[in-house]
């Protein structure tokens, strides 16, 4: 396994690997790697001949900047991490050498840049609109603007990203279809704890208390998914938001049932072909995001 940090090395060492006909897999990540990130490099692995994990706490999608600060950074167990999984090459730049001084002034102002679009009319239509799009503003624009970026760097066969940021792959899927990047996006399924909990590189930062009362919001999940031939959309918010408000270290951003293609909220189970349900806790001081695919 080899570590990089600069575009200029990862580029000539990728570009020998495609005169060699070598496929390429790709798993962009901001580190701090936990099993579930461990999956999809496995997955890469397993279907590709040379696998890219990069590492890179893009502070263009935080809104805030308080999390940016304290974001777990461990490049040396993450590194050890991927050795054991066969990663083969880590790219962990710098932030300067993904940003110019321009588009990180454009941050610090709030101002969201489309650069990354490069002169395409690129629309989310209402796929940034709801849960994490409307929670966290610019978050998704600073998600694609880097991915893009790390996709023009790195110019992957395969890229593979994880359900447990649901409405992300479909930003993602709809920014590759919009800007004509011949990368196959792969999903992998959500990777969980013993007790339930979704794998987050939040989960670090609960406090013990807090960390033995989060699987609630996975419990909650399950619950819905057992009951939802039984009840109606409403009926199932309602059982939701009770659930989680029996926790009062719990606080409740939104429970969301959508369709699982446009991720609208839906009123009625028949107003979709597929439908997954999506909840946002804040827990303490740390926002945990898990989703459920109910049909
Ligand atoms: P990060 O949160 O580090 O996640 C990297 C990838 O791991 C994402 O595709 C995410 O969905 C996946 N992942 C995280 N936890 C998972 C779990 N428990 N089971 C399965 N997959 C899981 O998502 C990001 O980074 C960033 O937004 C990024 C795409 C790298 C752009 O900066």
């Amino acid at each position: 396994m080899i570590s990089l940090h600069q575009v200029q090395e990862l580029q000539n060492q990728l570009n020998i690997a495609r005169k060699a006909n070598k496929t390429i897999g790709f798993v962009p990540t901001m580190g701090a790697l936990h099993p579930g990130h461990l999956e999809l490099v496995k997955k890469s692995k397993s279907e590709n001949d040379i696998t890219v994990c990069s590492i890179f706490v893009n502070p263009t999608q935080f809104n805030d900047l308080n999390d940016l600060k304290k974001y777990p950074r461990t490049l040396e167990s993450d590194s050890k991490l991927l050795e054991t999984v066969g990663c083969d090459i880590i790219f962990a730049p710098e932030v300067a050498e993904i940003y110019t001084e321009a588009e990180l002034e454009l941050k610090r102002q709030n101002i969201e840049d489309k650069a990354w679009t490069e002169g395409k009319e690129i629309n989310f239509g209402k796929l940034d609109k709801v849960m994490e799009g409307a929670h966290r503003p610019g978050h998704f624009n600073g998600v694609a603007q880097v991915v893009s970026k790390l996709f023009r760097i790195v110019q992957p066969d395969k890229a593979y990203f994880g359900q447990k940021d649901f409405q992300q792959l479909a930003i993602i899927r709809s920014m590759t279809k919009q800007l004509d990047l011949p990368v196959e996006i792969i999903a992998c399924p959500i990777v969980r704890e013993a007790d339930g909990l979704a794998m987050s590189s939040r989960n670090a930062r609960l406090t013990e208390k807090e960390r033995s009362v989060a699987p609630l919001i996975s419990q909650t999940l399950f619950k819905v998914k057992e009951m939802q031939s039984k009840f109606s959309v409403t009926e199932l918010k309602h059982l939701a938001e009770k659930q989680i408000a029996t926790e009062p270290l719990m606080q409740l951003e939104y429970f969301e049932i959508a369709d699982a293609e446009s991720l609208q909220g839906i009123n009625a189970h028949k107003e979709a072909k597929s439908a997954v349900a999506c909840i946002a806790v804040k827990l303490g001081s740390i926002r945990l995001i898990d989703n459920i695919v109910l049909y």
